[in-house]
């Protein structure tokens, strides 16, 4: 009888069921590999038949008090982590290479150090000499954080268990070994066993641990989603090569709320923390031109304003160009949809470009208005005036409707010494303090109020 065989790929984790050069799913060459252990042995009796030992059960109301937390002294990041760090918690920070992520942890490693925890820094990627240079540059070379280059997990673990260290940094995961895998470092089985020996270790002794993680071309850590259900918490560092400012946001955190952000500015002492993210957003802003419009935007909890700038000129193609950087362009090819069938604003033949300034990432449906607001104004050639935000979800429809944490949106507004505000009609009264507010009806509505019966 044929044997059940069963291989699977060793850099995406695809499992197929015959042996082939190059991988299906991530066509990768020679990555294919025959599973050993998975080929079915003779029938066992099932579980159910035999007695385990009985496990106890308990109340859902808690006898122990919650795990302590340690804050970083460094706001932005305390916020992020759900309010400092959560002894014996697992939390991974992915991002980009070169955008800061070893300058971020090694400036949190100084500070939760410095605020009394015993921290070991592990670096796969740089050498000692390499860390304590920029250490130095960062003016943390007093700070008692120990320190060491190497990828063996084994001897990682084996120093981490004779240290006893109360926060373990590893920089990255992708760097690390684990001799017991046949796969090479970065792969995703290395990264899968190296990031469950990692956790569960630190789990049994009340550490916890902070791996780096790089994202993958597609934008994951390490490659499907192997690595972020095992850890509590989930960070990502973003921001844009040109820009100065990074974010760093909560996707997922057992200890508090996802997506919180974080703001810090890049500079040449490392990262600094930026307290007023919308005043750094706002700051290049120059004389009001068609097409620019402020939106004011929420990242999780913090209000965030920023301009939202578009272009459109006739087009040369057969075919316009639509061209969007920081926001979703399918949600753009609807806005356009909508303001040509229900406002009577055509965009055929023209080049359409949108941008949102200092290199922002906006997801956020509140910004719909905003953008068609920054469309028709560029196509109309209308400046809007200079002191008003604007915020709001377009419908097919062509309605407006209201969205989440207006009031918060409008005092930051009115914080920065803008006076007046463009918004969906809500369904309880807003106070809106001295800022001059206008609800239209619907987007109709909203084009006649601001750009005149055309
Ligand atoms: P790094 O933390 O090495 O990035 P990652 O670990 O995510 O790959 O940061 C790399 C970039 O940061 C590098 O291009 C130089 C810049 N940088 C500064 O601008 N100022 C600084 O003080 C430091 C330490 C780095
Ligand atoms: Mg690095």
């Amino acid at each position: 009888m044929a044997k059940d065989l069963s291989f699977s790929c060793s850099e995406c984790g695809a499992v197929t069921s015959k042996w082939s050069g190059k991988c299906d799913s991530c066509n990768a060459w020679n990555t294919i590999q025959e599973d050993k252990g998975l080929s079915k042995g003779p029938a066992k009796k099932s579980l159910g038949a035999m007695r385990g030992k009985a496990i106890e059960l308990t109340d859902l109301a808690s006898k122990t008090a919650p795990p302590p937390r340690t804050m970083s002294g460094v706001g932005e990041l305390d916020r992020v982590l759900g309010g400092g760090l959560v002894a014996g918690s697992a939390v991974i920070v992915g991002g980009d290479p070169g955008i800061g992520k070893s300058t971020l942890l090694l400036q949190a490693a100084a500070r939760f150090a410095r605020n009394g925890l015993k921290v070991v820094y592990i670096s796969g990627e740089e050498s000692t000499n390499q860390i304590q240079m920029r250490a130095e540059r960062l003016g943390l070379t007093e700070s008692p954080v120990r320190l060491a280059s190497e990828t063996n997990l084994r001897d990682i673990l084996t120093t981490l268990e004779t240290e006893a260290p109360d926060l373990a940094i590893i920089d990255s995961i992708q760097t690390m070994w684990a001799d017991n895998v046949d796969s090479a470092p970065g792969s995703v089985s290395q990264v899968r066993a190296s990031a469950h020996e990692l956790t569960s270790f630190a789990k049994s002794r009340n550490m916890s641990v902070v791996l780096v993680g790089h994202v993958t071309k597609e934008g994951a850590i390490a490659g499907p989603r192997v690595v972020e259900h095992m850890v509590d918490t989930v960070l990502y560092f973003e921001g844009e090569r040109g820009h100065q400012f990074r974010i760093l946001r909560s996707v997922k955190n057992r200890f508090g709320p996802a997506d919180e952000i974080g703001v810090f500015e890049m500079t040449g002492k490392g990262l600094a923390e930026v307290k007023n993210p919308s005043a750094l957003f706002l700051s290049e802003r120059g004389t009001p031109a068609p097409g620019s419009v402020v939106f004011a935007g929420v990242e999780g909890t913090r209000p965030m304003l920023c301009e939202i700038q578009a272009l459109v000129a006739p087009s040369p193609h057969s075919q316009p160009r639509r061209s969007v950087v920081g926001w979703d362009g399918a949600r753009l090819a609807m806005i356009i949809a909508v303001l040509e069938a229900r406002c009577d604003v055509a965009f055929g033949g023209l080049d359409v470009y949108l941008n949102v300034a200092g290199g922002l990432r906006i997801s956020e449906p509140a910004a719909d208005l905003a953008v068609a607001a920054a469309l028709v104004s560029a196509r109309e050639d209308a400046s809007l005036p200079r002191e008003g935000v604007i915020f709001g979800e377009i419908s097919l429809s062509g309605a407006l409707r209201p969205v989440s944490q207006t009031e918060n949106r409008l005092k930051e507004a009115e914080k920065l010494g803008f006076t007046s505000a463009i918004c969906p009609q809500q369904k309880k009264n807003v106070a809106v303090g001295a800022l001059n507010l206008r609800q239209p009806q619907d987007l109709a509505g909203f084009v006649k109020d601001v750009f005149g019966a055309r």
